[in-house]
């Protein structure tokens, strides 16, 4: 026995990993090891000889054990310390920050016209992109035949409401003037800016664009509150002193009587487009008194009240603030145009302190 304690003791000392380790308990202890063996001797032993070999064998036995287990402890302590001597962390270094983001030139555009419009007592008012063939186009008093209700101009979905009317992608945000009408009744002042669809697609044209509405309703309203709304808001949004000239082109649309195209002056010179000044012209939205079908499609007696409503292409007009020469680079999502033309820098420090990039 004390060969045998001899042997697995010193085994247990040098064993080189732990499936070294493992072969050594079966070995020794496993059910044909060699001390399970010498155990079942013990039946062929007198009484006498056993009271002595039992406990001494069940002492090894146990003394084996207790030298497999601390052995393959200090294994693992010793696995641990390497790790934690290989792997470490500096945990004082500064960190090394995310980076910010910049508002995209649409959402400044956009805060810069609420803004604005605010000012003048407009509410900001939203409608589902997601709308039904009913608010974009019938209540607009725009009939079955209008090119704008055909296929290949307009996204249709598969859906339909509840009253069984086609669910559309909104192809202009005119819309929002029936639902602000619905929910608000008269007077009513809003504007409406947000996404909305076309099958287009060129340097001008994008599937997805930005539109604002403009809706002012009330007893007295005419062209002349129209004309002075447009001409504020272009005072303060192109920053020219003076003010902006517009002009007034008589037009139609299906949801305004009469109607008018508004453009900016303008010059072209050696490329540059200069706002206020020169003798171009250019088109920057569409506008009119709001059709007397159309007050009625929104719950309002056109007898009582009448309004003016206007809407302008965001992008649109964006691209002539900031000089900007093709509308699909607004949906490119390239960083390097983000970072030129966004607002708030990218290269600002985070909150987080450390420097972004
Ligand atoms: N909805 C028209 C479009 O998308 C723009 C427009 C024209 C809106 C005249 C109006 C309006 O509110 O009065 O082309």
């Amino acid at each position: 026995m004390d060969d045998l304690r001899e042997k697995y003791l010193t085994l247990i000392k040098d064993v080189a990993d732990e499936a070294a380790l493992e072969d050594l308990r079966v070995q020794a202890v496993g059910k044909k090891g060699e001390i399970s063996l010498k155990m079942r001797e013990l039946g062929k032993m007198t009484p006498e000889e056993r009271q002595v070999a039992g406990p001494a064998l069940n002492a090894l036995k146990n003394e084996i054990n207790s030298a497999l287990a601390a052995r393959k402890a200090a294994m693992a302590d010793a696995a641990l310390e390497e790790r934690l001597a290989t792997e470490w962390l500096d945990v004082t270094l500064p960190s090394r920050g995310r980076p910010a983001g910049s508002i995209h030139p649409i959402s400044q555009v956009t805060e810069e016209i609420t803004a604005i419009f605010a000012d003048m007592g407009f509410s900001v008012a939203e409608g589902p992109r997601v709308e039904t063939d009913w608010y974009v186009f019938d209540a607009l008093n725009i009939p079955g035949h209008h090119p704008a209700r055909a296929e290949m101009d307009t996204f249709y979905m598969k859906t339909k409401d509840e009253a069984g009317n086609p669910h559309v992608l909104r192809t202009h945000t005119s819309p929002v003037q029936i639902r602000s009408m619905e929910k608000m009744g008269a007077p009513l002042r809003v504007i409406c800016p947000g996404g909305v669809y076309r099958a287009d697609y060129d340097q001008t044209h994008t599937p997805m664009f930005h539109q604002v509405e403009g809706l002012a309703i009330d007893t007295d309203i005419s062209m002349a509150n129209l004309k002075w709304v447009l001409e504020e808001f272009c005072r303060a949004f192109f920053e020219v002193e003076g003010g902006v000239e517009l002009r007034f082109r008589a037009s139609h649309f299906p949801f305004t009587e009469p109607s008018a195209e508004v453009d900016i002056r303008c010059s072209w010179e050696g490329g540059t487009l200069k706002i206020g000044e020169g003798d171009d012209w250019l088109e920057i939205l569409g506008s009119g008194m709001v059709h007397p079908k159309v007050l009625q499609a929104g719950g309002i007696d056109p007898a009582v009240y009448q309004g003016f409503a206007f809407g302008m292409g965001i992008d649109r007009i964006a691209m002539l603030k900031y000089g900007i020469p093709d509308l699909r680079a607004f949906f490119d999502s390239d960083l390097r145009w983000l970072r030129h033309y966004g607002f708030a820098s990218l290269d600002q420090p985070n909150l987080h302190g450390g420097l972004s990039r």
